[in-house]
Order: structure tokens, then C-alpha cells, then sequence
């Protein structure tokens, strides 16, 4: 089978690898139908994650059809169609038992990290009852590839550990799809402002077709004055920083209000200050998580009837294309 694989040193090679089959008997194997690049597999590409070596199928998102199930399996079948979460989970170790399932003992974030991801034409999946959801029925199955990782991410280490509130301010700084998602499932708890930080004009623009009250170059020298005149000078309830490089971070404390939530989602491969000499006496809030995993499904239920949330909006291009758009095309293909 064809597989997008790391090679180190920003290079991504298409080559052939032996279709995976089962290990363990909570495996599965699934054949993809949609798959999606993430940030965070670009920062694999630029060396910020050293945990993946050089050989590893790159992805953590997916939709496909099941392939073949191992003897445990109990929830899933050979042709369901499915959707991968992008953590692998066993729903009973001690940090599954706490919420904490990008922690879980056994896996976690291993796809395209750890083990074979699924850029692929099939991928592995492990813990496969607890780690795949079945799609729901007349679903559009392309829009439902955002919720392996994207749209719940946004939401739960943006929207959610940011604890946007009806009324609340909002900055996003970085609208990649991520910070996308973060700006869309925003929209459900009725912020008062939400205002949208990125280098990318196209990125901003896209923020603005998706409700974004206010579009900021974040090359604009007085981008942090500008935004928070936006709030009277007080700043911002909550700060999604959906990015991940010092620069950005820093920018995020820049923007937040006594008492705000600043909710880091980006993946840092370099450290970024804390300005406490600034920060100590402001009663703020600081997260800066994995995903969780849980929400895709819930957000599934926004597929049926109107299509407000836009997922299908996040899908614009081919993989290859979309590689070669950031920089990166893809060897041998
Ligand atoms: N915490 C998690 O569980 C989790 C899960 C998925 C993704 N991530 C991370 O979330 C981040 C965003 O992912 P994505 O897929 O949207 O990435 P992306 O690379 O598509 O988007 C990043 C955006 O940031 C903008 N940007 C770059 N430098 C900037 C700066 N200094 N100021 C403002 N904007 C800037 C870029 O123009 C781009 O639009 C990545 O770091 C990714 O690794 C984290
Ligand atoms: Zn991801
Ligand atoms: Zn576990």
C-alpha cells in the first residue's frame, strides 16, 4: 500500500509499505476513506517532535471503512464505517478513569507519532473499541474527518479550558483549521466579541466568512494595541492561542484581562517566556493541554438539519496539494 512517511529534516516521501494487520486482539484495521494534515504533523516535519522517528506514516485523523477486527473487538465489524479519533484510548487506566485519555497508559497520541498514522490507504488502529466511533448514519462523511481532531480541539483545549462564557471576549491568535474550530464552537456559548489574530490574510479572511467579528494582521506592529482597543482597553476574557511558537504565546499574555483564561492549544517545539513580572497580580488563568478526545461525536450531532458549524468549509484541497500549499510536497509522487 502507499503511505506519506517522515523522513526527517522536513521531508515527507510517498512510498509503499506492507498493508499493517492485527497485533493484539483489541486491533483493527481500517481502510481510508478521508484523511486531513494537522499543525501538529507539520511540527513532526520541522523536527519539534523527537518522540517520532524517522519512518513513521504521518496522520491522526481519519475516516475509513473497517478492514478486519481483532478477536476482542466487540463494538466494530468488518465494512462499519468509521471515524478515528485522533487519541488512542482504553477507557480503563487510571488517567482514562480521570478524563485524562491523551494520557491513558496504554497509548495516547500514537497515531502517525509513535506508531503508523493514517496517511495511508489502511492504518492499525489500536484499543480499537474505545479508540474508533461509528459515523453516523447519512453523515457527510468529509466534513466528519474535522472531528477526528480539528473542530474538538478547538473546542475543548480552546473553547472549553478557555471558559467562554455568553458575553464573553474572545481572541484567537492563529486561524489555521484548529484555530478555526476554536472560532466556530465559540459561537455556541454567544461571545459578546470575537476577534481573530494571524500572519495569513487568506486565513483571516476564511475567520470572517465564519463569523469573526474583527480580522487582525498579526504583522501589525500595534496588532495588541488594536485588538485591545477593541475591548475598551481591558482585554480579553479568553486567549486561544492555536499557533504554537514563542512569538504567538507571548502575544496571547499581551491580550488577556484581570481575571481572563489564556488556553494554549498549539504544540510548542521551542520554549516560550511567561512574563510573571507582568502576569503575577492579574488573577489569570493559564492551560495549556492535549486533547481529551470526547467531544467529536457530541459535535457530530450538528451534521443533521442545518450545517451552521461549517466543517464542510474546512475541506478545500487534495493532501498533496495541501502539503505542497505549507511548504511541504511530498517526494516520489
Ligand atoms: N493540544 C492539542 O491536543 C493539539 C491538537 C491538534 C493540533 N494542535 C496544535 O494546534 C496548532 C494549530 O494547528 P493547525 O492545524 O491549525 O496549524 P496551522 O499550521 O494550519 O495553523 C497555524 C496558523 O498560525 C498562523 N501563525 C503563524 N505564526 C503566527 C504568529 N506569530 N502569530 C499569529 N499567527 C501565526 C499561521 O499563519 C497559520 O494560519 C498547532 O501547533 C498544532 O500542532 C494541538
Ligand atoms: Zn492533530
Ligand atoms: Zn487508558
Amino acid at each position: 500500500m502507499k503511505a506519506l512517511v517522515y523522513r526527517g529534516n522536513n521531508k515527507i516521501v510517498l512510498e509503499d509499505k506492507p498493508k499493517p494487520e492485527i497485533r493484539d486482539p483489541t486491533d483493527a484495521i481500517i481502510k481510508l476513506k478521508y484523511i486531513t494534515i494537522c499543525g501538529s504533523d507539520l511540527h513532526i516535519l520541522q523536527g519539534h517532535v523527537p518522540t517520532c522517528a524517522e519512518g513513521t506514516t504521518l496522520g491522526h485523523e481519519g475516516v475509513g471503512v473497517v478492514d478486519s477486527v481483532g478477536d476482542g473487538v466487540k463494538n466494530f465489524k468488518a465494512g462499519d464505517l468509521v471515524l478515528i479519533a485522533c487519541i488512542t484510548s482504553c477507557s480503563a487506566c487510571a488517567m482514562c478513569r480521570r478524563g485524562l485519555w491523551s494520557h491513558c497508559d496504554k497509548a495516547g497520541w500514537i497515531l502517525g507519532h509513535t506508531i503508523d498514522g493514517t496517511q495511508a490507504e489502511y492504518v492499525r488502529t489500536p484499543l480499537a473499541d474505545s479508540s474508533l466511533y461509528h459515523a453516523p448514519k447519512g453523515v457527510d462523511e468529509k466534513a466528519l474527518c474535522m472531528l477526528s481532531d480539528i473542530v474538538p480541539t478547538g473546542y475543548e483545549v480552546g473553547v472549553l479550558a478557555g471558559k467562554v462564557k455568553p458575553g464573553s471576549s474572545v481572541v484567537i491568535v492563529g486561524v489555521g483549521p484548529v484555530g478555526l474550530g476554536a472560532l466556530i464552537t465559540s459561537k455556541l456559548y454567544s461571545p459578546s466579541l470575537v476577534v481573530v489574530i494571524d500572519k495569513d490574510e487568506g486565513r483571516l479572511e476564511a475567520a470572517k466568512g465564519m463569523g469573526a467579528d474583527v480580522a487582525i494582521n498579526a504583522g501589525d506592529k500595534d496588532a495588541v494595541k488594536k485588538a485591545r482597543e477593541l475591548t475598551g482597553g481591558a482585554g480579553f476574557d479568553t486567549v486561544i492561542e492555536a499557533v504554537g511558537v514563542p512569538a504567538s504565546f507571548e502575544m496571547c499574555q499581551e491580550l488577556l484581562s484581570f481575571g481572563g483564561n489564556l488556553a494554549n492549544i498549539g504544540v510548542h517545539g521551542k520554549s516560550a517566556t511567561i512574563a510573571m513580572d507582568k502576569l503575577w497580580g492579574l488573577n489569570i488563568c493559564k492551560f495549556g493541554s492535549m486533547r481529551c478526545g470526547c467531544t467529536g461525536l457530541t459535535l457530530s450531532r450538528y451534521h443533521y438539519g442545518v450545517r451552521e458549524l461549517h466543517f464542510y468549509s474546512f475541506v478545500t484541497t487534495h493532501v498533496r496539494s495541501g502539503y505542497a500549499e505549507v511548504g511541504h510536497p511530498p517526494y516520489s509522487w
